[in-house]
C-alpha cells in the first residue's frame, strides 16, 4: 500500500497574532523539512507598497476591483524557495517592512477584492504540496485540507519585545515596548474583527504558545507536528 501523504496533506499552515514569530519559524521550518516557504503578508505589503507608488489615495481603496489591482504593476512569481515579488521591474524586499506600508498593510488586507486576487497565488503555490505557509487564514480560508496546522501565540509584551529586537533595539526602555504593543494590538484588532477571512485559529489547528519558547524549541514543534504526516520530510 502506499503511504506517501497526498500534496495538500503535505502543507503546514502557521497562522497567528504579529509579533508572535511566525514568519521565522516558518521560513526555518521548510528549510528543515525541505519544503518551500509562503510569506502571504508579504503579498499584502506588495499591493500596499504599490497603492502608495501608484499615488492611488487611501479613501478609494474600497472600490478596488480585479481589474484595478491587475493593473498596479505588482507580479508574484513563485521562485525556487518562496514567492518573488516586483513592482514594475524592481524587486520587493526591504522596501516591504518600512513603517509607512506597516502602518497600512492590514487597511489592505481587509479588503475582499484584494484577498480574492491573492487567493490563487497562494493556491498555486500549494499546488504540489511540501509547502511551508504563514499569515492569518491560511489554515481557515488559504490551505482548510492542509495536513498540519499550527495556530502560534505570545504574550503581547513578549511579541512587542521581539519585533523591537527585530529591529536592532536590544534592551528596549519600558515607553517603546508599551508603543510597540499598543501598535501591534491595534493590527490584531483590524485582523481579528474584519468580515472576511478574520485572523483566528482553523478548528482542527493546534494552538501552540511560544512566550516560554526559545527559538529552536518553537521550530522543533512544528516540524515534529509536519513529521507525522510527511514522516521523511527533510531526510530524503
Ligand atoms: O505577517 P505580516 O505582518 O507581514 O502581515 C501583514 C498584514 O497582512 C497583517 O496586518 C495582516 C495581513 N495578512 C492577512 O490579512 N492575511 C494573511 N494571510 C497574511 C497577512
Amino acid at each position: 500500500m502506499d503511504e506517501s501523504p497526498t500534496a495538500e496533506r503535505t502543507v503546514v499552515t502557521l497562522d497567528g497574532p504579529a509579533g508572535a514569530g511566525k514568519s521565522s519559524t516558518a521560513r526555518e521550518v521548510a528549510r528543515r523539512l525541505g519544503y518551500r516557504y509562503l510569506d502571504s503578508g508579504a503579498l499584502y505589503r506588495a499591493l500596499t507598497w504599490a497603492l502608495a507608488e501608484e499615488g492611488v489615495p487611501e479613501e478609494t481603496w474600497p472600490e478596488l476591483d480585479g481589474e484595478a489591482l491587475d493593473a498596479l504593476g505588482v507580479s508574484v512569481s513563485p521562485g525556487a524557495e518562496t514567492l518573488e515579488l516586483d513592482h514594475r521591474g524592481r524587486t520587493l524586499d526591504s522596501e516591504l517592512r518600512t513603517p509607512e506600508v506597516t502602518a497600512r498593510v492590514s487597511s489592505v488586507a481587509r479588503l475582499p477584492a484584494v484577498r480574492r486576487w491573492l487567493l490563487r497565488h497562494q493556491r498555486a503555490l500549494g499546488r504540489h504540496g511540501r509547502l511551508v505557509a504563514d499569515g492569518r487564514d491560511m489554515g481557515t480560508v488559504v490551505f482548510p485540507d492542509a495536513g498540519t496546522k499550527v495556530f502560534l501565540q505570545a504574550d503581547l509584551a513578549e511579541r512587542a519585545r521581539r519585533r523591537l529586537r527585530e529591529q536592532g533595539v536590544e534592551s528596549p526602555r519600558r515607553e517603546e515596548t508599551a508603543r510597540e504593543a499598543e501598535r501591534l494590538a491595534a493590527r490584531d484588532r483590524t485582523d481579528m474583527t474584519r468580515e472576511t477571512a478574520p485572523l483566528k485559529p482553523a478548528h482542527d489547528a493546534v494552538l501552540l504558545d511560544t512566550t516560554e519558547l526559545d527559538f529552536d524549541e518553537q521550530v522543533e514543534a512544528v516540524v515534529a507536528l509536519a513529521r507525522k504526516v510527511d514522516p521523511e520530510a527533510g531526510r530524503r
